[in-house]
This record gives structure tokens, sequence and C-alpha cells, in this order.
């Protein structure tokens, strides 16, 4: 089951961030070119897009775009070298990758945040309802969390954005959304939403992650977002008013998401991401998890 019978065909990664946590590596490389494990966490995102039925990804690029752009193209001299070399199996590796014709690319020019990086979708996008996959932001495969949204725009229209419950003390690091449930269990109505709320000053534990379907009238919101926290033009505000008036573009519902996660934008997030999804592999998994339970018991 995908998203292929809800309308939905377009999907949005913003990927022009400047990734500062990850400095100096995010230096000269975009943080979504990161490798988690042997492939770069952007490829996971395309992935999951592909997988959910969506035929069109638009990435949102910066400073360092080409990296990006020639990663999903093809490398026919690479692959003409491991071909003559009869090594098959590397050249899967790199013939699996995503269709370049259903990949398309814009610039953002200056980072001025995630509601803006959004709005640079718009005339690729024009006035349909669409995904949006943070480019750092990892959903395990096995857990099909777009599917689910897909659903549940079907059901009330308007936009839904993935949440996750977390402890009250990472509240501050999300936006962060007041919700009423609703007759399904894993489904809530957001009432309102602020980014990073001060400790203390959060009105649930329910946080935003990086999926949403979001319908286009959030285009026009977004135009007239003022900068927010941090002096960024931020994708919640413009939420935020949705929510507060369905008339603008329908209501805004979350999806209460309690799959697997993995956040590739933060060390230590990215550092656990690595080790467990080595750990899980069929080719790595075994040895890696011998020398970790050595390491383990040494102690250090
Ligand atoms: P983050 O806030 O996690 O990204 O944005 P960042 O600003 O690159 O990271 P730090 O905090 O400096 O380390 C979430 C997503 O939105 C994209 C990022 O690339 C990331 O995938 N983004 C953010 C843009 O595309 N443009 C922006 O102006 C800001």
């Amino acid at each position: 089951m995908n998203t292929a019978h809800s309308g939905l065909v377009k999907a949005v990664i913003p990927a022009a961030g400047l990734g500062t946590r990850f400095l100096p590596a995010t230096k000269a490389t975009p943080k979504e070119m990161l490798p988690v494990v042997d492939k770069p966490a952007i490829q996971y995102v395309v992935e999951e897009a592909l997988a959910a039925g969506l035929t069109d990804v638009l990435m949102i690029t910066g400073r360092n775009k080409y990296a990006l752009e020639e990663h999903f193209d093809r490398n026919c001299e690479l692959e003409d070298t491991l071909r003559r070399k009869g090594d098959y199996e590397r050249l899967s590796r790199i013939e699996q990758s995503a269709d370049p014709a259903t990949l398309h690319y814009v610039r953002q020019g200056d980072p001025r945040g995630l509601g803006h990086a959004v709005l640079c979708a718009q005339p690729h996008v024009g006035d349909e309802p669409f995904v949006v996959l943070l480019g750092d932001d990892l959903i395990d495969p096995r857990d099909p969390l777009l599917t689910r949204m897909a659903e549940v725009r079907q059901e009330f229209g308007g936009s839904v954005v993935a949440l996750m419950e977390v402890d009250p003390d990472q509240v501050h690091l999300y936006g962060c959304a007041s919700v009423r449930p609703t007759a399904d269990e894993d489904v809530v109505r957001i009432t309102d939403l602020v980014e990073k709320p001060a400790p203390g000053e959060a009105p649930s534990n329910h946080v935003v992650i990086g999926r949403y379907v979001l319908d286009p009238a959030v285009f026009e919101v977004l135009r007239t977002t003022e900068p927010g926290r941090g002096g960024e033009i931020q994708l919640t505000d413009a939420l935020r008013r949705l929510a507060e008036d369905e008339t603008i573009g329908g209501p805004v519902h979350g999806v209460v998401f309690k799959g697997r996660r993995y956040d590739t934008g933060d060390r230590g997030d990215y550092l656990r991401t690595i080790v467990r999804l080595a750990c899980e592999r069929e080719d790595l998994g075994p040895d890696f998890r011998a020398w970790l339970r050595q390491l383990v018991a040494e102690g250090s």
C-alpha cells in the first residue's frame, strides 16, 4: 500500500540548510550527503518518497549543491569500470539509485529558513497537495509513515504533520503542537503550534518531525510569514496560521508516529543511527556486533 490513490504525486526535500551542528564536516559538503553506513542520508529519504509512490521529487539545494545532483546522476565511467572488472555486486549498489528523470532541483539562494525553502518549491508544485520530507530525518522503511499521512489527508483534507511524543526535556529542540484527540487513536487535531518553546512553555510533548503533507494554501501563508525564531522563516509559523483558521487551507492534523526515526542532523543521533543500522545489516552486522560487544566489555 502507498500514496498512489491519494492524489499525492510530488515530494519536496529541503536540503539547503547550513548544517552548522556538523561543522567542519559540512563546510564543503551538505549534511544530507554524510554517509549513514554506506549510503548518504539523502538517498534513504529519496527512496522513502519513491517507495510511498511519489513520482516527482524536487530537492531544494543551496551551496555545494553539485554533490547532491551528481550523487543521483549516472556515473557511466564508474559503471563501465566495474562492469569491465566483473564487479557486479558494487555495480548494483550504484545502479539502485533513483531514476534521474524523477528528480528536480531548485536553488534556495540564501538559507532563510525551512519555511522559505518550502516556498521555493511553489513554481514546481503549483496548486496541488504535496509531501515534504526533511533531508536529514530518516524514517525506517519498515514503518510506513507517509502512507498513513496520505490516508489522513484523504479523510480530513487540509494538511497533515508527523508528530512524536518525546520526553519533556527534549521538547525545546522541536516545533511543538497543542492537540485534541480524534476518533482515530493515532490521529490528533492540531490547534496551535510553537517553534522550539522555552522550557516550561511547551503546550504538550507532541513534537513535529520531518514529514508533512501540505495543502498548497501553505504557499500564500508562507509568502507573508515574517522571520520568527532564529531570524528564519519558519514552516511551523505558517502551519500555526493554517491551524488557527481552517478557512485558509483546511484543518491541520497530526499522525502520532511510534515507529523508528533517525535524526542525522545531530551528531549524537547520527552516531547512534549508524551503529544501529550497521548492527542490523546482514552483510556487516555479525562482525560489527561482535566487535561492539567486545568494545563494551572492555568498558571503554
Ligand atoms: P535544520 O534547522 O535541521 O538545518 O533544518 P540546518 O539549519 O542546516 O542545521 P543546523 O542547525 O545549522 O545544524 C531542517 C531541514 O531544512 C533544511 C535543512 O537542509 C534540513 O534538511 N533547510 C533549513 C533548508 O533547506 N533551508 C533553510 O534555510 C533551512
